[in-house]
């Protein structure tokens, strides 16, 4: 047992936010004044226009495309379809050049074959010199089809056996010791599909020059990945491949890999010898971009009347693709969240005719988490437990799986943080007993946690005699506040003020920066920068005792840098300006270029986690079933809270995108044609300011500094993790009713 657990007291002083400086989003101005370029936004010279084609049959081959009408109208250039595409070295990874072997693209590959795999699946790109006639144009293309049966019923297939692939299994102790346990529940739970349904579409323009060299302005979470598959892809150099995502307009996962329509612009850009711009429709997002997976769990939880768990048995299956194995860690949050000597658990994917899905925010836990703290609310009933006693019975002060102590765990904190900002003592004991203006009223509560393990990357600093610092790594910023974060890590570690320090990302020319993703960007960046700001420390030291005759004969480590001036540690009045030492030395800038591994081997003995905790507290109309939220708090332990405003947004972000997950999100499916009935913004109902009822945000913001040297561990995914268990269980507190398939709407409580 690490009692490092033990001593925390709710002393007012731990929870003290501390922030760096400048605040303010440094890019907000330019975004909210259209200054900042999105990825189709970019203009090129005689750009042309692609449009995709999709199929209307979810299985099945394409017997013959109907193209003569599309050929005839004004403005177009060409039509890629199977019949026609050029080869692309990464459709055929047995190619006969041994230099392009091997490689294979990472899923749909556009126009390959005449095979169909999905419903709404890309089968023909018309390009145009125009937008509007290649929009014209599409709808005159045509295909016969030879349809086969497909199979989307996900719900009826989710218990056969022979359709089921993949197993994972874990065991630890006994497996379905739940079943023995003195109190216990089992129950199933669903959750539907659900769109990322980002503000901004898809889009990638390409442009070649020549044969070899290729840029492309795409929306992607990881430009240096994009620019590697690229690459291999079309048998290039890496370094002729420039990939340019500048700004991206919300993406939570979707942009996490590259979909049909980035190859599909660059094949029709080199076809057509011009540059070509790609840009999805909103129906395209549904159908050729991934989605969290339909997921059905199934839960078995016992206790003892203490309320200590005695077994947590939690099966679960999640749909994905034919052409594709798509799974996530939906099951491991049973594993490792609480103590329990007995947990079993099983994983298995269900491949369906659909098109692959991919991460969404919180990808694996927001799904186990619904169950898993689901099944925690009703236990708390059975053992008339308060809800989060119950889980303070059973905090797991080392990781139950690997017994490995967690490099920080501030759990404890957010439970009493919260509970004390929502109110926890107005909580109705007793279901469906109190009401408010007619209203019934619930609070409810859940915990969220992601993973905080740091990544690799690379920054670099450039330090110049006017007194600025400009840092830069290819990573993008897909709205989290990305270059705000590392502007305020600069000044810090710098100790300068934040107008003088700029960050600039979003293009693999600059060094190589990991894809944004898993709440990992701040703490993997930041230590990149930590790195580049010691080391331009060391450098101006250096440089004082070559070139400034008051420092010659010293020795750098007898030297000070504080708030951009050196001076000698004994002796404060030998000191000069960082800009002057530059000066003096006749140089322009210097540049420092680091490079940061991997959270440390240090950090490979402890267990890496960011937490939340959310509350809420709700009203339920008695007849209708409408749900009316009035509160919202989140408690967050994600380490160090870098820039607190940008950290705050992300949590009441997620918060609402948990708000939809909960109450709102559904991607409906039609059997008989294997469609999706509602790709659309009318029909899919993300929630809308109306949604969002007052939400607070509070931090622990205690420094994780075993995790990384910025102190930050993680918060966009624990943003979301928790918040739909926790709407469910004030809805079940309002109502008496358990709703275990999202989403909550109204029908399912009258
Ligand atoms: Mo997030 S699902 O790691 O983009």
């Amino acid at each position: 047992m690490d009692n490092r657990f033990q001593q925390y007291t709710m002393d007012k002083d731990l929870f003290i936010t501390e922030t760096y400086p400048a605040d303010d989003r440094v890019d907000g101005v330019d975004k909210v004044t259209g200054k900042a370029r999105y990825a189709a936004e970019h203009k090129l010279d005689n750009l042309a226009y692609a449009v995709f084609v999709c199929s209307t049959i979810a299985k099945g081959s394409i017997k013959n495309m109907i193209l003569a009408d599309a050929k005839r109208a004004a403005g177009v250039l060409d039509i890629i379809y199977y019949g026609n595409c050029p080869d692309v070295p990464g459709y055929n990874p047995y190619s006969k050049d041994p230099n392009k072997k091997g490689y294979e693209w990472w899923g749909l590959k556009p126009f390959n074959t005449n095979q169909v795999f999905s419903n709404g699946q890309p089968i023909a790109m018309v390009i145009a010199d125009t937008l509007e006639r290649a929009v014209h144009a599409a709808s005159l293309v045509k295909a016969q089809y030879i349809k086969e049966d497909s199979d989307t019923d996900y719900e009826a297939a989710k218990a056969d056996d022979t359709k089921l692939k993949k197993p994972g299994e874990y065991k630890r102790g006994e497996a379905n010791a739940y079943k023995k346990g003195e109190v216990s529940i089992e129950a199933e739970y669903t959750l539907p599909i659900e769109t990322h349904n980002p503000m901004e579409l898809h889009a990638t323009i390409a442009a070649w020059d020549g044969d070899d060299k290729l840029t492309v302005y795409d929306k992607s979470q990881g430009p240096k990945g994009t620019q590697r598959d690229l690459a291999k892809n079309f048998g290039l150099d890496e370094k002729n491949v420039r990939v340019v995502t500048e700004y991206v307009g919300g993406a939570f996962g979707s942009a996490l890999r590259s979909w049909p329509h980035v190859p599909a612009a660059v094949i029709a850009a080199k076809k057509l010898k011009r540059p070509v711009k790609l840009v999805l429709t909103r129906e395209q997002m549904f159908t050729t971009v991934g989605y969290r997976p339909y997921a059905w769990q199934k839960i078995g939880i016992s206790a003892g009347k203490d309320g200590k768990l005695s077994g947590i048995t939690h099966h679960a299956v999640s749909i994905t693709s034919r052409y594709e194995d798509f799974g996530e860690g939906i099951v491991n949050v049973s594993q490792f969240l609480y103590n329990s000597p007995n947990v079993n658990t099983s994983y298995r994917l269900l491949p369906m005719d659909v098109n692959t899905p991919t991460w969404m925010r919180g990808p694996g836990p927001a799904t186990g988490c619904f169950a898993l703290e689901s099944a925690l609310d009703e236990l708390s009933y059975k053992l008339n437990i308060d809800p989060i006693e119950l889980r303070l019975i059973n905090h797991a002060d080392i990781n139950p799986v690997n017994k490995l102590p967690w490099t920080t765990k501030f759990l404890k904190e957010c439970y009493a943080l919260g509970k004390e900002k929502i109110g926890w003592q107005n909580r109705p004991t007793v279901p469906g007993s109190v009401k408010e203006d007619g209203m019934l009223v619930g609070y409810g509560m859940a915990g969220g946690v992601f993973g905080a393990g740091r990544g690799q990357a690379t920054a670099k600093g450039i330090l110049n005699a006017e007194g600025n610092l400009i840092l830069q790594s290819a990573v993008s910023d897909m709205g989290p506040g990305t270059s705000t974060a590392m502007v305020s890590m600069g000044a810090q570690f710098m100790q300068l003020p934040a107008n003088k320090i700029s960050f600039q990302l979003g293009d693999t020319d600059l060094p190589n920066g990991p894809t944004q993703g898993g709440s990992g960007t701040t703490s993997a960046i930041g230590t990149a920068i930590s790195a580049v700001c010691a080391a331009l420390q060391q450098t101006l030291k250096e440089m004082a005792i070559a070139s400034v005759p008051a420092f010659a004969n010293q020795k750098p480590e007898a030297l000070k840098y504080e708030k951009g001036i050196v001076s000698v540690t004994d002796n404060a009045s030998v000191n000069i300006s960082y800009t002057d030492i530059l000066k003096t030395a006749n140089k322009p800038d210097i540049e420092v270029i680091k490079e940061s591994g991997r959270a440390s081997a240090e950090a490979q003995k402890y267990a890496m986690n960011s937490f939340s905790v959310h509350f809420v507290k709700l009203h339920v109309h008695p007849v209708t079933g409408v749900i009316k939220l009035k509160h919202i708090v989140s408690a967050a332990d994600a380490g160090k809270i870098i820039s607190e405003n940008t950290a705050r947004s992300q949590m009441i972000g997620g918060a609402v995108g948990g708000i939809g997950m909960a109450l709102t999100e559904e991607v409906l499916m039609d059997n008989r044609y294997g469609r999706y009935t509602n790709a659309n913004f009318a029909d899919y109902h993300v929630p809308v300011n109306a949604d969002a009822p007052p939400m607070d945000v509070v931090f622990v913001n205690k420094a994780d500094n075993i995790i990384s040297p910025t102190g930050a561990k993680g918060i966009g995914e624990i943003a979301l993790v928790g918040v739909a268990p926790a709407i469910a269980n004030a809805v079940y507190n309002a109502t008496g009713k358990r709703v275990r398939n999202l989403p909550i709407t109204p029908d399912k409580l009258i």
